[in-house]
C-alpha cells in the first residue's frame, strides 16, 4: 500500500468512512499504521495524556516536533498531521506559515491541524497559500476552552449551531482538506457534513460525520485522569500494566528474575583461568 493523499482522503467522502487516531511515539504510531487507518494526529492532547500537563496550551513547538518526529519515522501509509500548537499560529500569520512548515521540513508531517479562532480564517487561508494542507478544527477547541465557557459541548443553541455552520463553510472555502467536529450535537454534525464536500472527522460529534478520531490514550485505556462521555475504552491497559510491574518487581525481589534463559555464561575452563 502507498502513501495516502489528501486527494484520496478527500475522495472517500460519501465512500465510507474515515479513521483516524492520534499518536505521539514510534511504537504506537507503528501500530495505528499496521492496523490501515487512514489519518494519524499528532495531537496536542500530547500534553495531557503523554506528558502529564493539566492544558493542552503548555506545549510548543519544541516538544510538537519532537513528537511528531517519532511518528512520522515510523508510518508507512497513513496520512501524518501535525497538531499546531497553542500560540505556534495565534501571534500573525507569517509565525503561523513559518511554524506550519517546520511540521512538514523537520516533522516530515504531510499536513497540519489549527483550532478554530477569531483570525482563524486568515491564518489558513496564508498556510494553504504557502503549500500545505489544512485540517481545520471547530466546536469545542480545546486551546480556548476557557473562551467557550470550558468543555462543553458546542452548538446547543440555534446561534451557536449557525455559528458553527459557517465557520464550517469558511474553512473549506478557504480551502481545509478535512474538519475536525469535536464536541457538537449529532444532528448539527450531520447538518455541517451534509452541507460540505470536504470530510468531517468527528470527536464527540455522533455517528453522522464522515470519519472519527480518538485519542489513542483514551481508547486503550492509558489515561486514568478523566474520561470524557464520547470515549469508547477499547482496552483498558493501564490495570495490565501495572500487573506486569508489580510481578517484575517481585520477581526482583524474590531473585526469580533473571532466570537462566535470561542470562549470559561463561564455560567453565575459561572462568578458571581468571
Ligand atoms: O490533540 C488532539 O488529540 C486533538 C483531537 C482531540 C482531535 O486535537
Amino acid at each position: 500500500m502507498d502513501k495516502i493523499t489528501v486527494k484520496e482522503i478527500l475522495s472517500l467522502k460519501g465512500k465510507r468512512k474515515i479513521t483516524m487516531l492520534t499518536a505521539y511515539d514510534y511504537p504506537i504510531a507503528s501500530l495505528v499504521d499496521k492496523a490501515g487507518l487512514d489519518m494519524i494526529l499528532v495531537g496536542d492532547s500530547l500534553a495531557n495524556v503523554v506528558l502529564g500537563l493539566d492544558s493542552t496550551t503548555k506545549v510548543g513547538m519544541t516538544e510538537m516536533l519532537h513528537h511528531a518526529k517519532a511518528v512520522t519515522r515510523a508510518v508507512k501509509n497513513a496520512l501524518v498531521i501535525g497538531d499546531m500548537p497553542y500560540e505556534s499560529y495565534q501571534i500573525n500569520p507569517e509565525e503561523s506559515v513559518k511554524n506550519a512548515r517546520r511540521f512538514i521540513s523537520e516533522g516530515n508531517c504531510d499536513a497540519v491541524k489549527l483550532e478554530w479562532f477569531d483570525k482563524c480564517p486568515e491564518v489558513t487561508k496564508e498556510i494553504i497559500k504557502a503549500g500545505i494542507p489544512v485540517m481545520g478544527h471547530i466546536g469545542l477547541t480545546p486551546q480556548t476552552a476557557d473562551k467557550l465557557g470550558g468543555f462543553k459541548v458546542q452548538g446547543k443553541d440555534a446561534d451557536a449551531a449557525r455559528r458553527l455552520i459557517e465557520q464550517a463553510k469558511e474553512l473549506e472555502r478557504l480551502g481545509c482538506f478535512a474538519i475536525v467536529l469535536e464536541c457538537v450535537p449529532d444532528r448539527i454534525a450531520g447538518l455541517i457534513t451534509q452541507k460540505l464536500r470536504i470530510p468531517t472527522i468527528g470527536i464527540g460529534a455522533g455517528a453522522d460525520c464522515d470519519g472519527q478520531v480518538l485519542v489513542i490514550n483514551d481508547m486503550l485505556g492509558l489515561f486514568e485522569r478523566y474520561t470524557p462521555k464520547f470515549v469508547k475504552k477499547y482496552l483498558n491497559l493501564s490495570p495490565i500494566i501495572l500487573k506486569a510491574i508489580e510481578e517484575f518487581k517481585e520477581d526482583v525481589l524474590r531473585a526469580k528474575f533473571p532466570a537462566p534463559e535470561h542470562t549470559f555464561t561463561i564455560k567453565e575452563d575459561e572462568l578458571k583461568k581468571i
